[in-house]
């Protein structure tokens, strides 16, 4: 085995690791979409080559974690009950201010993307734990919701999002 297909390999296992244990920290009982969704090789993803996600295997509710640029990037698959958390919160409470609907694609309110990076020191939050259901960073107590806004806890800023535009109705490009 060559170096490069071990890093390869490597690099493969630890995402389907890591794309798992999101979804079990999650609790939902449906299969991860698995990385065959990321079509450049892992060099040039690396290299910060822009990534396509196929988001028809992401159940409602489900949250899946990527890599792009080497960071990771939650696609949030919301069910209704989470936007409407999401939508029906007073603004003026918020530490970051900002409507859910600046942090979503219009017409593709069910999806949240977003770069899953706690924006206190860099932990990587937990999905669906904390008491607004979004993530939790457990290294300081950041609790974000259903819109990755911070909601409390010492993190400054919402989760931010990253460049992606739709390339069909179930696919994103994400760089
Ligand atoms: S790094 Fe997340 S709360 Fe400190």
């Amino acid at each position: 085995m060559t170096t490069g297909s071990s890093a390869e390999h490597t690099r493969r296992d630890f995402l389907y690791i890591a794309t798992g244990a999101v979804a079990a920290v999650g609790g939902a009982a449906v299969m991860v979409p698995l990385i065959s969704q990321m079509n450049p090789d892992a060099s040039t993803i690396a290299a910060g080559a822009p990534i396509e996600i196929d988001l028809a295997p992401i159940a409602d509710g489900q949250i899946i974690k990527v890599f792009w640029r080497s960071m990771p990037i939650f696609i949030s698959h919301r069910t209704k009950a989470e936007i409407e958390a999401a939508r029906n919160v007073n603004l003026a409470t918020l530490k970051d201010p900002q409507p859910d609907s600046a942090r979503v694609k219009e017409g593709h309110e069910q999806w949240l993307v977003v770069i899953g990076i706690c924006t206190h020191l860099g932990c990587i939050p937990l999905a669906h734990q904390g008491e607004y259901n979004g993530w939790f960073c457990p290294c300081h107590g950041s609790a974000y919701d259903t819109s990755g806004r911070i909601r409390v806890g010492p993190a400054p800023t919402n989760l931010p999002l990253p460049p992606y535009t739709f390339v069909s109705d179930t696919r994103i490009r994400i760089g």
